[in-house]
């Protein structure tokens, strides 16, 4: 769809914040909490942002945008170039990362992190449910809406930007393990990394993460060709080591949209009928990889000869 940026306004350093509106003044898709929407940018450029407004306002969708120098230009065109009035290719929403019920919560945020745990608070204070929030960042000022969230929740949320207070003392913020309770965290690599050490203790599932960039990954559990089976097209691929199995499909005449191709965003999710599919995403929780019912054709392989996909 194309939507129309109604505003765009410094919310930190080095952070904007869009709101979209459809052209026409038309209601927008439903959304939940942790859902994503991916801007199309000139030349094809597709950038994923968690929506982080009100759920529960129909016609506008909200997102906020840091500004990655190292990265691709995606960022810098939407800081740089894009406009109030300009108008932007939106895919979604999709979301990888819901907030599934508990009985209370404990959100960590990285920086930008943030915007995905957002509707989820408001969520969580709609349903009076008990929760707090550890949000971490560079500098006071470079933590987009930590006034508001301040101001709103009070003693729920702690902010400890990094040049004050130095790193995050993760361990003593989760305290014991907790039954019934779900910790939800976003931010860089390194923080996920360190709460997902300080979570190892906790019962399984209690933890659920949502990354920027691609995990690390082992190699792949096999190294030589295996056979795609595509149920509906009636067709059976061979996919050899250097091709991707989105790729391999895609010659066959699948149809699969894909954006990222980096197992991180989600669109290329396939459902798998048969066989052991080697997940190499960084959306999948162990249960849901456990249940080996669905895969990311971009990154994900097979751990046997054959796979039979729903395709
Ligand atoms: Fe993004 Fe496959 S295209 S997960």
């Amino acid at each position: 769809m194309t939507l129309e940026v109604s505003a765009k306004e410094d919310v930190a350093e080095g952070v904007v914040a869009l709101t979209l509106v459809h052209p026409t003044g038309a209601r927008l898709a439903d959304w939940t909490p942790g859902s994503h929407v991916e801007l199309v940018l000139p030349e094809g450029t597709v950038r994923h942002y968690s929506l982080c407004g009100n759920r529960w306002d129909a016609y506008t969708y909200r997102i906020a945008v840091l500004r990655e120098p190292q990265g691709h230009g995606g960022s810098a065109y939407v800081h740089d170039v894009l406009r109030a009035g300009d108008r932007v290719g939106v895919g979604g929403p999709r979301n990888h990362f819901p907030l599934v019920p508990s009985e209370r919560y404990l959100f960590i945020a990285g920086g930008i992190g943030i915007t995905p745990l957002l509707p989820m608070m408001h969520q969580a204070d709609l349903l009076g449910l008990e929760w707090q929030l550890l949000y971490g960042g560079r500098s006071r000022a470079a933590m987009a809406f930590h006034e508001e969230l301040s101001a709103a929740y009070g003693e729920r949320v702690r902010i400890v930007p990094q040049d004050e207070y130095g790193p995050l003392d993760l361990a003593s913020w989760l305290g014991t393990p907790r039954p019934g309770t779900r910790v939800y965290c976003c931010g860089p690599a390194p923080l996920l990394a360190a709460v997902e050490a300080d979570c190892s203790g906790w019962p399984r599932y209690s933890l659920r993460t949502e990354r920027f960039t691609a995990a690390d990954q082992a190699a792949p559990v096999r190294d030589t060709p295996f056979e795609v089976d595509l149920r509906r097209t009636g067709r059976t691929v061979t996919v050899t080591p250097d091709v991707s199995v989105l790729d391999a499909v895609r010659r066959a005449g699948a149809q699969v949209l894909s954006s990222c191709e980096q197992g991180t965003c989600g669109t290329c999710l396939t459902p798998v009928l048969q066989g052991l599919p080697d997940h190499r995403d960084s959306i999948l929780t162990g249960h849901q990889r456990a249940a080996n019912d669905c895969m990311f054709l971009c990154v994900s392989r097979s751990c046997g000869d054959r796979l039979v996909l729903d395709l």
